[in-house]
């Protein structure tokens, strides 16, 4: 069982893991996980998983842990490096079983192909992609969430907010007989959508309630239900520009995750209109924004001040400046985002390195008035 120091202190944790062992089960603990799962802490786990015989890995705790058990299971299961098995289709076969339990609402892990390690030698963070990272079996139990500050339920359930938005709005792919073979994320498709834009009725409904009434069992529920169902999203049709655009200002603002992408989604959204207007107005329609009998241009506009006021309200910094991301930082910003291709490709409209600079930049200053507007010299809107 892999988890964190938090949990493990936990006096109900601790009748759980005396009532399994009461069941008759055999069970080692390591709870050494860190937020934002430095790599560093799995090699102790690594090490007692080994010397256990572990068979089965059970994650518990946020998106760190359930990635932990996963990458703790490819390493039980091939030996290291981890570096090795970075990227896509790098591991080699199934893994010994993961059990995901999350006890917070946002990664949706507990039913993605991937896994997310801070690697020190590394500027950025790294992902492990490939299918036989999906979850034996996910155990979401929406009372794990009750004890998560206002802070946590609000960054990680703008995390969920963000895949299911990204996942329905990412460029559609044409399937060929060979897209399971050259991309673990495989593009939007009608089952990606259904998931996504019931994710985002789910989000949209309860987000601001989760942050604000803790102990609200629907909105818990709601909020759970949610990022699962971004998770089966974004693991079929990917994510795309805030995502391309965290990593990098994770690494200069050590900022969560979550925090990253929310600040980024209005800009993205204000960005991608003229290639994504009916999907965005979709989106704010599943929010329950004013979009109803409004033309696509101010539905859409409608829309991004929805998400801008549901984001304001949970916290989400207007913009990258406030998030503490210096000006000196823009352009190392912009060409580390560009370095995500499987990202960057997924984007609905085109993105180069100077589009990519213009919409950091914009982002910085918070300032979305010009990006539909804009044009690269490199390539034609
Ligand atoms: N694998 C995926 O599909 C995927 C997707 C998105 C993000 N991620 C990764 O997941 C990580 C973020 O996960 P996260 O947002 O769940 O945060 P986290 O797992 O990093 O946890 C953040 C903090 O919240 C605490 N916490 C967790 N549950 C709690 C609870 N119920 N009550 C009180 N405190 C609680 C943890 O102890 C920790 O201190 C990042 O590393 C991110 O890159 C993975």
């Amino acid at each position: 069982m892999v988890t964190d120091a938090r949990l493990e202190a936990d006096r109900q944790f601790a009748e759980l893991v005396e009532a399994i062992r009461a069941a008759g089960v055999e069970l080692a603990l390591y709870s050494g996980i860190k937020p934002e799962l430095p790599a560093a802490c799995l090699t102790k786990g690594v090490a007692e998983g080994k010397a256990f015989g572990a068979d089965v890995v059970l994650g518990i705790g946020g998106g760190s842990c359930i990635d932990a058990a996963k990458a703790i299971a490819i390493l039980l299961s091939y030996g290291e490096p981890l570096s090795s098995y970075y990227g896509e289709f790098k591991v080699p076969g199934p893994t010994l079983p993961v059990i995901a339990m999350p006890t917070s609402s946002g990664t949706g892990s507990e039913v993605t192909p991937v896994a997310v390690v801070a690697d020190a030698e590394r500027d950025l963070k790294v992902g492990i992609a490939s299918p036989y990272l999906i979850p034996h079996t996910a155990i979401c139990d929406p009372e794990l969430t009750y004890s998560c500050p206002p802070e946590l339920t609000a960054m990680s359930g703008a995390d969920a907010l963000v895949h299911a938005i990204e996942a329905f709005t990412t460029a559609k792919r044409t399937p060929t007989a060979e897209t399971a073979h050259e991309h673990v994320f495989l593009g939007k498709n009608e089952l990606s959508d259904l998931t996504a834009l019931a994710a985002i009725e789910h989000i949209g409904a309860s987000l601001e309630r989760a942050c604000t009434s803790p102990n609200d069992e629907t909105a818990r529920s709601r909020m759970m239900f949610g990022a699962l169902l971004a998770g089966q999203a974004f693991g079929v049709a990917g994510t795309s520009v805030c995502h391309a655009a965290q990593y990098p200002i994770g690494a200069k603002t050590h900022t969560p995750h979550g925090l990253g992408v929310a600040a980024m989604l209005p800009f993205a959204l204000a960005f991608n209109r003229s290639h994504a207007g009916a999907d965005i107005v979709r989106v704010g329609c599943a929010l329950g924004a004013d979009v109803a009998g409004r033309g696509e241009d101010a539905a859409v506009e409608a829309t991004i001040q929805h998400v801008e006021r549901l984001l304001g309200v949970i916290g989400v910094p207007v913009s990258l400046a406030a998030m503490g991301l210096s000006e000196a930082d823009l352009d190392w910003t912009a060409e580390h985002a560009m370095a995500s291709a499987r990202l960057i490709k997924n984007n609905p409209r085109p993105i180069d390195l100077e589009a990519m600079r213009y919409l950091i930049g914009a982002a910085h200053a918070g300032d979305r008035s010009n990006l539909n507007a804009f044009q690269s010299q490199t390539y034609a809107v």
